[in-house]
């Protein structure tokens, strides 16, 4: 399969443009890509056009790439000429897993040979949603977050027909694009952040059924406390700055034996020498030469950063926070 470089490519096609697909026709286009959209809802380009417009505003004061232009979407009459001329093609459609088997069997048969299909699923794995399409060694994952031209993160990952090829062109397209991308090697359903949102939701509707905590109690434990953390440092280092010097060696020696006790409604894992040390060494591998200080120091600054722009320093008005979309 002869791909452009992720580098050349000038023209993508979204298919499906709800909240998602919206959203990253937004980004191809202040990006500076030649976009075509194809939705088959009767109100699909208004709604479509409404999104785009809305977003500018916010994607030119972070910075339009050179040529960007709204001028520059088309809006298909159908799928076949939405993807005729594409490099690349960006399903987005509605997650029902046969809509989407025969969507992206319909986009393979109509795209160009060496265009690469990413589905924006949030948690299908593409070994399933790829059995009907004649070459399913170009179709990938790539699951965006809301809204997807804010949000950098894209989690990228093939099925078992999808070539290794298509998974490491797909990665380097969307960074080119503009993306932070994960390339992840195991179809894991939920990719990584939907797992990792998901037991917090699960755990926080067992809360409420419970009586154990209010909506309102939940949000604020996470807004007012971890949250301000979580924007610029993982789960996995903040909770080695909780060692102390010791770092995440300590932390674990310290709190390895709550892991039995009733925290959270989900299961723990053994904590073998094997779990430790990929922890540990992870760590060591993430702070990338940074001591447990230089951390903390990085920490403060980017908690007080956070506080400072959502309006929550003393003194300052409080700004609060609205969204659609869940990822
Ligand atoms: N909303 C989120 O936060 C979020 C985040 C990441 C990924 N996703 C995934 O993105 C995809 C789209 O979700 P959404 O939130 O944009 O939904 P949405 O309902 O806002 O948009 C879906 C769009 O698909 C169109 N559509 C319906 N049938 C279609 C078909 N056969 N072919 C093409 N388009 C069709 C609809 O008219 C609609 O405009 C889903 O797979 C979803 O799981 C959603």
């Amino acid at each position: 399969m002869t791909m452009t470089k992720p580098e050349e490519v000038r023209r993508v096609a979204c298919v499906g443009a709800g909240v998602i697909g919206g959203g990253w026709v937004a980004h191809f286009l202040a990006r500076g890509y030649d976009v075509t959209a194809w939705d088959p809802a009767p109100d699909a380009e208004q709604r479509l056009r409404r999104l785009v417009d809305a977003a500018w505003p916010a994607l030119t004061r972070i910075g339009l790439a050179d040529g960007a232009s709204r001028e520059r979407l088309t809006v298909a009459a159908t799928l076949e000429e939405a993807v005729a001329d594409a490099e690349f093609v960006q399903e987005s459609a509605p997650e029902k897993l046969e809509l989407k088997r025969d969507l992206l069997t319909r986009i393979d048969a109509a795209a160009p040979a060496g265009a690469v299909i990413a589905s924006s699923t949030s948690g299908y794995p593409m070994t399933d949603m790829q059995t009907g399409a004649a070459t399913p060694g170009r179709l990938v994952v790539g699951h965006p977050f809301n809204p997807p031209y804010l949000i950098p993160l894209v989690e990228v990952v093939g099925g078992e027909r999808t070539d290794a090829d298509a998974v490491a062109w797909a990665s380097r397209f969307y960074e080119v694009a503009g993306k932070s991308v994960i390339t992840m090697k195991s179809e894991v359903p939920g990719f990584i952040a939907n797992r990792l949102q998901e037991a917090l939701w699960r755990e926080a509707l067992h809360m409420v059924a419970n009586g154990e905590a209010t909506v309102a109690e939940i949000d604020a434990s996470i807004t007012e406390g971890p949250g301000l953390r979580w924007a610029f440092m993982g789960p996995m280092l903040t909770f080695a700055l909780a060692g102390g010097e010791g770092g995440m060696a300590h932390m674990l020696d310290h709190f390895g034996p709550s892991l039995k006790s009733p925290w959270t409604r989900l299961e723990a894992p053994e904590l073998d020498r094997e779990l430790y040390d990929a922890v540990v060494g992870g760590c060591e591998e993430a702070a990338a030469g940074r001591t447990i200080a230089d951390l903390v120091a990085e920490r403060d600054r980017g908690v007080i950063d956070v506080l400072r722009a959502t309006g929550r320093l003393p003194g300052q008005a409080t700004a609060p926070a609205t969204g659609r979309g869940t990822e």
